[in-house]
């Protein structure tokens, strides 16, 4: 029989993933004087970590803190997830689990992950699980799947709990000291447990909020990221009935937030991102089992609200033609195909949709994103990337991610960059529209008010610059 391995204060951590979010994870528990060992099925993080060299780029304070804890000797890395596991008296996992095209949630990696801390799973072990899931996944899918692997019994050989991963990229340790740790195991013995492991490896001041059990922990991460979705989508719903009434909602949410029960979103070309628009669709898939009815009539709210916000992109084409007539052969340029401003990623970014939306309605897109080189860019799908020489074919620019190099946008105009765009759509109230106008070109923004008042404008503007060709 395999020793059993108390999650004593002393036993050995093992951080399975060791992404964006897990290799910050491991650091700092091995800052707080565990011994760490971190698991990854890509051989060069491994590498590089044991290296003492960060592979995660642009998060404060990791590159420094890794070095720290791999020169100390409390960080060590292995591809051998059971191995690890063997030694570990807590195993904590932050795989990723995606959706499909068909907005089915994915678990391949952490089933595959789960199979392997299976293997090597010993009695006594606490296995976190820190990946946002679908309510019930903990207590269900993994409590299955490792006991499978294991022959051990969750709750009663072993401890298993949740605790969503609330931090952001770009400030985890920020974040991982102010944000409250929520927590819940499959039993009482798993919470005890999962609670007393935040406590060793987090500050002092961060407080842990127990839940009763692993699902209600799985809840909230959901309802906190399904929240932002559907609170945008009510922005943007806000935003289209403005325009349409002539009326400016950025001015009106500004004023409306200022109730402190007010805490109305922005609106915007779409949402994107790992998070935002995918965690709506793990709501639903928690859903998915249980019998519709009267007293339950299924998530409709979050469902709508992703239909809102993905047909914003077609809302953006549709004001840019009617502005413009036509998009027929005409080129338009895409600012930034990251999912925001200032970031290197590009998951479910409303970049694609615009470029869809564009095609659909016969435009020839072109792309920039100063934080991709065009391979990477073809990559993604797109055909045309920016060159100085095709610039003057561009008659309307969408700013879809405003990357600090777009801020110049308007003096780029003024020194006679895209001498022929008629119509900048600001898709993130980031441009100055003043600057913009004052050269004579058109500024749009979604919710600004234009269409309910196109015509007066139209007749104002077509005195210094024709809008349609
Ligand atoms: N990225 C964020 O901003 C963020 C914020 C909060 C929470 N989260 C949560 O963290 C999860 C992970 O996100 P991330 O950004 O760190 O992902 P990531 O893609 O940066 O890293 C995931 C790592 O897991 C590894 N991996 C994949 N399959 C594996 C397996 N079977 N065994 C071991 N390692 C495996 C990959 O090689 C990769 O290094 C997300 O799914 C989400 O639930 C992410």
């Amino acid at each position: 029989m395999p020793q059993s391995i108390p999650s004593s204060s002393l036993a050995p951590v093992a951080v399975i993933g060791l992404g964006k979010i897990g290799l910050p994870l491991a650091v700092q528990y091995a800052l707080h004087g565990r011994q760490v060992i971190g698991c990854d099925i890509n051989p060069r993080v491994i590498e590089s970590v044991k290296a003492g060299i960060s592979h995660v780029q642009g998060e404060p304070e990791l590159s420094q803190k890794l070095a720290e804890v791999v020169a100390s000797g409390h960080l060590d890395a292995t591809c051998s997830t059971s191995e690890a596991v063997k030694q570990a008296g807590v195993v904590v996992v932050i795989v990723p689990v995606v959706v499909n095209e068909d907005h089915e949630v994915d678990f391949s990696s952490i089933d595959a992950a789960t199979v392997a801390i299976g293997n090597g799973l010993r009695p006594g072990t606490l296995v976190i699980y820190e990946t946002t899931l679908p309510v019930g996944t903990t207590a269900g899918r993994f409590a299955h799947i490792l006991s499978q692997q294991s022959g051990y019994q969750a709750g009663q050989d072993f401890q298993l709990a949740y605790s969503p991963e609330r931090v952001s990229s770009g400030c985890i340790f920020r974040d991982l000291r102010i944000y409250p740790k929520v927590v819940g195991g499959i039993d009482e013995q798993s919470t005890a447990a999962v609670k007393a492991f935040y406590r060793s490896v987090l500050d002092d001041s961060t407080e842990i909020l127990v839940m009763d059990s692993a699902d209600d922990a799985e809840l909230v991460k959901l309802i906190e990221t399904t929240y932002r979705d559907v609170n945008i989508a009510l922005a943007n719903e806000y935003a289209r009935f403005a325009d349409a009434r002539g009326l400016n909602i950025n001015a009106a949410i500004v004023a409306a937030n200022t109730q402190p029960y007010s805490h109305i979103h922005t609106p915007g070309v779409g949402v994107g991102g790992h998070c935002i628009p995918v965690y709506p669709y793990f709501l639903l898939a928690g859903a998915a089992d249980l019998p519709s009815n009267a007293a339950f009539p299924q998530l409709t709210l979050p469902r709508l609200a992703r239909r809102i916000n993905d047909s914003m992109a077609e809302y953006a084409v549709q004001r840019i033609e009617n502005e413009l007539g036509s998009l027929a052969g005409r080129s338009i340029l895409i600012l930034g195909v990251a999912y925001r401003g200032n970031i290197q990623e590009v998951a479910f970014t409303s970049a694609q949709l615009l470029q869809s939306a564009l095609v659909a309605h016969g435009a020839e897109v072109y792309v920039d994103d100063p934080l991709f080189s065009a391979e990477e860019l073809h990559a993604q799908g797109y055909a045309h990337i920016l060159i100085p020489e095709d610039e003057n074919k561009v008659c309307a620019i969408i700013l879809q991610a405003a990357h600090q190099e777009y801020t110049t946008l308007a003096s780029e105009l003024a020194h006679g960059r895209f001498a022929h765009c008629q119509v900048i759509l600001d898709g993130r109230n980031a441009l100055p529209r003043e600057a913009i106008e004052a050269l004579g070109r058109r500024y749009i923004a979604i919710g600004d008010g234009q269409p309910g008042t196109t015509e007066r404008l139209r007749r104002e503007y077509e005195i210094t610059s024709p809008l349609t060709s």
